[in-house]
């Protein structure tokens, strides 16, 4: 079964006004470029830019997603952003459960799941994220974790219409480190073997897994032309136009 590469921006902490809309035009200027692009393309700003970004981004191909949100739709959450709120900015995307946000913020897999099904109650798309430490791939125990961590945060009402896995080894973001392509297709393939047994054949054979961790234009073929790797969530190189939208070109499937 055919699945539509997706290349996604995760800006992270970054970007203020001025520099995000250009950022974000400049990736949409080359996306026009491309013509008729076999891959998706999306950027996830912070929560400040994402009305700046929604209009730099009118009338192009590019898609706009947040790095998290709230179970709540509203209500005394004080610092929180609620899907509805991020459905009114126009994302059609939210980023869930980052290694960022389960080390820095302390987010387990079964909150990460109850956001996931509070995004799909206003119509977002849950991109979760799982991945094993380098202790946790020292100890031999990268497929287990990363089994355990779809299992807890994969709501069962989550189809490939509504949820993009993202397998990010955490010791490979930030790093320049990846892991080999043996290793990435072996967690990619347990992934997908385990949304089977969750979700069925039919979803688990249709959504899309993306690997993330220090995602460059000199690695992206290698990368994105495995069998099980649908796409790339990319951190640093997601902040250069050229470099982000080389990733797509080098890949080999934009
Ligand atoms: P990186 O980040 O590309 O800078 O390694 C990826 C991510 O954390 O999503």
């Amino acid at each position: 079964m055919a699945r539509k590469m997706l290349i996604a921006g995760n800006w992270k902490m970054n970007g203020l006004l001025a520099d995000g809309a250009a950022l974000a035009k400049g990736v949409a200027e080359e996306v026009k470029k491309m013509g008729k692009p076999q891959c998706e393309f999306l950027v996830c700003p912070p929560f400040t830019l994402l009305t700046t970004i929604k209009k730099a981004l009118r009338g192009s191909k590019v898609a706009l997603g947040a790095q998290d949100c709230h179970i709540a739709e509203k209500g005394a959450h004080t610092g929180d952003i609620s899907p509805v709120m991020l459905k009114d900015c126009g994302c059609q995307y939210v980023i869930l459960g980052h290694s960022e946000r389960r080390a820095d913020h302390g987010e387990s897999s079964e909150l990460v799941n109850a956001k996931a099904q509070a995004a799909y109650g206003q119509g977002l798309k849950a991109i979760i994220c799982v991945g094993e430490t380098l202790a946790e791939r020292d100890a031999g125990k990268a497929l287990d974790v990363c089994t355990r961590q779809i299992l807890d945060s994969v709501p069962e009402s989550a189809t490939w219409q509504n949820t993009v896995i993202a397998y990010e080894p955490v010791w490979a973001i930030g790093t320049g480190k990846v892991p080999t392509t043996k290793d990435v297709e072996e967690v990619h393939a347990a992934i997908r073997k385990t949304l089977a047994k969750k979700l069925g054949k039919g979803n688990a054979n249709r959504m899309r897994i993306l690997y993330g961790g220090s995602v460059k234009p000199n690695n992206a073929k290698e990368l994105l032309g495995l069998e099980d790797v649908d796409g790339a969530l990319i951190g640093g190189a997601s902040l250069k136009v050229e470099d982000f939208i080389n990733i797509a070109k080098n890949s080999g499937a934009c």
